[in-house]
C-alpha cells in the first residue's frame, strides 16, 4: 500500500509537470504537496515525520484525485481548493470572495509593526483598509489586544468572508467591518493605524500573470494609472485621517517603482520586511502632513 511519503512523491512530480504557479500562500512545490495530501486525509497541517511511513488512506484518494485535478488543470489556488489559508501563524476561512491572504504585512504585525510603532503606548483605533478576508486587521487585534479594530472594505462579499474569519479568528469583541470607498468615510485625526493593502496590478501587468490569478477577484488585484491610482488616493487621505501619532503601513508591491515616478517628491521609506517580501512602505501622520503642506502629495 502507498505511504503518505509516496503519495508525497507522486504529487510533486504532478504538481511539477503541470508546472503549477506557488505565490498564494504557499512557496514550494512540496508545501503545496504536504497542503493537498493532509486535506485530502483530513489531517491538521502540523504534523511529525513519522507519518511519512504512515500508509496513504484509500478513502483519501479520491479527495485528493479531486484536489490534484482543482490545481493542475483548473489552476485554482490550494487556498481556496482546501477552503483555509495560514497566515502569520493564524488560520483564516478562505474562498474567491476576496484574495488569497499573503501579504507580507502581517509578519511586520505580528511583531507590534516594531520599530515603526513604539511598544510602550499602543494604537487604540486601527484600520485594515482594503481587508479582503480580513487577515491582516484580526492578526492586528491579535498584536494590539486593547485596540478597537475596522475591517474596510468596498466589496460586500469580501466584507461578508471578513466577518466569517472575526467570528473564527477572534473572541473579543473589539474588531468589527465596514463598507467604505477607501478612508473617505472617516473623520480628521480619527485612526492611529492605518493597515492599507490596495489592488495595485496594472492593467498591463493583469495580462501577464500566471493563470492562478484568475482566480482572485479582479478588483481586488488591479488599480488604474499603472496601478498606483488607490494608493495615492490613500497616501493623500491618510494625511487626514491619521492622529498626531499615527502610521500608515501601506503596500503596493511589484509597483512601488511606479509609485516612486508618480510621487517624484516623496521620500519614502521601504520596510525591510521580517519575513521577507518587499513593497510595504512605512510613513508617519507627520510625514504626510509635511508633504502635503509641501504640495509634494
Ligand atoms: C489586495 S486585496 C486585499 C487583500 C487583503 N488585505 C487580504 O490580505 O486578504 C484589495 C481589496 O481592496 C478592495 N477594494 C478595491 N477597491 C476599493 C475601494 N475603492 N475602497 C475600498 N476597498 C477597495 C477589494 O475589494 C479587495 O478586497
Amino acid at each position: 500500500m502507498e505511504t503518505f511519503g509516496d503519495t508525497l512523491s507522486r504529487v510533486m512530480k504532478r504538481l511539477s509537470a503541470a508546472d503549477v504557479f506557488c505565490g498564494h500562500g504557499y512557496e514550494s512545490i512540496h508545501d503545496e504537496a504536504v497542503a493537498l495530501i493532509l486535506g485530502a486525509a483530513g489531517l491538521p497541517q502540523e504534523q511529525s515525520y513519522d507519518l511519512l511511513a504512515a500508509p496513504f488512506p484509500p478513502s483519501a484518494q479520491r479527495r485528493l484525485d479531486g484536489l490534484l485535478h482543482g490545481r493542475c488543470e483548473d489552476r485554482v489556488p490550494v487556498a481556496y481548493l482546501l477552503g483555509e489559508a495560514w497566515l502569520a501563524g493564524t488560520c483564516f476561512t478562505c474562498d474567491d470572495r476576496a484574495l488569497v491572504p499573503r501579504s507580507p504585512i502581517a509578519h511586520l504585525l505580528r511583531e507590534g509593526c516594531w520599530p515603526w510603532w513604539p511598544k510602550t503606548a499602543p494604537p487604540e483605533i486601527i484600520i485594515d483598509l482594503c481587508c479582503g478576508g480580513g487577515s491582516l486587521g484580526i492578526i492586528a487585534a491579535h498584536a494590539f489586544p486593547s485596540a478597537a479594530v475596522f475591517l474596510s472594505d468596498i466589496d460586500q462579499r469580501a466584507l461578508a468572508l471578513a466577518q466569517e474569519n472575526i467570528e473564527r479568528c477572534v473572541t473579543e469583541g473589539t474588531v468589527r467591518c465596514v463598507q467604505a470607498h477607501l478612508l473617505a468615510s472617516l473623520a480628521s485625526g480619527s485612526v492611529d493605524l492605518i493597515v492599507a493593502n490596495p489592488p495595485y496590478v496594472s492593467g498591463a501587468e493583469m495580462g501577464q500573470l500566471p493563470p492562478e490569478y484568475a482566480h482572485e477577484p479582479r478588483g481586488a488585484l488591479q488599480a488604474d494609472e499603472e496601478g498606483v491610482a488607490l494608493a495615492v488616493e490613500v497616501l493623500k487621505d491618510a494625511a487626514r485621517v491619521l492622529s498626531d501619532r499615527g502610521l500608515l503601513i501601506l503596500e503596493v508591491g511589484e509597483s512601488a517603482e511606479a509609485l516612486e515616478q508618480r510621487l517624484p517628491s516623496v521620500p519614502l521609506i521601504w520596510v525591510d520586511l521580517p519575513a521577507g517580501g518587499s513593497g510595504v512602505a512605512a510613513v508617519s501622520a507627520q510625514e504626510l502632513r509635511d508633504w502635503s503642506a509641501a504640495g509634494n502629495l
